[in-house]
């Protein structure tokens, strides 16, 4: 990835790809602006008018439940006119090109793309291909980044934690497929975590893991000693070539979130998931419903964060033109 081309000359956030190439600053300023539109839930008037007349174009090539329905609250709520194309109905399934869409979206004038695709790199294309006023937000793309989701995973332990330099964070299951752990191991690396660890069968791991920022552990046992904050992730199968595990069941044994695997883990360690999440396959019931589960509130801060966000990179669009 080009190294600013989500910056200003002045370092300000224009469009939002990855987590990579962001300063520790800028992400800390974006978790302290969720803070302050997180109040807003609590009010009768939920809304703010940052962003009223822009119109944002919620551009999803990929299923999604909680991602495209928080950032259209999130849009909502700062006022924006808000509008879901529908893949499945657009004339994409006539064979119209990716370009092509986005031409006769900007011919409606509108502000802003958040874009989910199968293929890493979709959300960077368009930000390099769109009219320069256009803001672009990366919702997830291919198995390369999902930076908002990585965003709201630090809000949300940042809510439970407070200081990240303290924090041995876990993220558990098919590391290799995920667009999620890779934006999750940067934002921690950034905001300075003091350890970094990836648990998964040797077929879910990507090669060099150590790279990304991340201490392998092939074993749940050795991997949750001592941990803060555990991220269970998904089996992507949809993303699978082939066969990687002998069966969910062996899997569940060895490397699903139990109550006896739980308790390796610190007392007071918290069980976060991006969902969907799948019960008895990477998760037990009985923990993602408990106390320590904060997988429901991940979901709520979703909106204050991408709240943030967008009003951010909006912004600092509108200084430019
Ligand atoms: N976490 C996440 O991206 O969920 P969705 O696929 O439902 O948006």
């Amino acid at each position: 990835m080009k190294q600013n081309l989500q910056l200003s000359d002045d370092g300000k956030l224009k469009h939002f790809l990855s987590i990579e190439g962001l300063s520790r600053d800028l992400l800390l300023k974006i978790l302290d602006t969720a803070e302050s539109f997180a109040g807003m839930t609590e009010q009768s008037v939920k809304k703010v008018p940052l962003l009223r007349g822009k119109t944002i174009v919620n551009l999803f090539f990929e299923n999604s439940t909680r991602t495209r329905t928080t950032f259209e609250l999130a849009a909502t709520r700062l006022s924006a006119d808000v509008l879901n194309i529908n893949i499945a109905t657009s004339a994409t399934s006539k064979g119209e090109s990716l370009l092509d869409t986005i031409r006769n979206l900007e011919a409606m004038h509108v502000d802003m793309f958040v874009v989910r695709h199968a293929i890493s790199g979709a959300a960077q294309f368009i930000a390099e291909n769109s009219a320069s006023h256009i803001s672009v937000i990366n919702a997830g793309d291919g198995q390369h980044a999902h930076p908002t989701q990585a965003m709201l995973d630090m809000y949300t332990i940042k809510q439970h934690k407070t200081d990240f330099s303290q924090l041995k964070v876990a993220i558990i299951g098919d590391i290799l497929h995920s667009r999620v752990a890779r934006s999750q191991i940067l934002a921690l690396n950034t905001l300075q975590a003091e350890e970094v660890r990836v648990i998964a069968p040797k077929t879910l791991l990507p090669a060099q893991v150590e790279c990304l920022g991340a201490e392998p552990y092939l074993n749940m046992k050795q991997g949750l000693k001592d941990i803060d904050v555990i991220i269970m992730l998904r089996l992507q199968k949809e993303r699978m070539k082939s066969a990687l595990l002998p069966s969910e069941n062996e899997y569940y044994k060895c490397f699903g979130l139990t109550p006896e695997k739980l308790a390796i883990a610190k007392a007071d360690a918290i069980v976060m998931h991006p969902g969907p999440i799948n019960r008895g396959v990477e998760i037990d019931s009985s923990i993602a419903d408990s106390h320590r589960s904060v997988i429901l509130q991940q979901v709520s801060n979703g909106i204050a964060v991408r709240m943030a966000i967008m009003s951010m990179a909006m912004q600092n669009m509108e200084a430019k033109a």
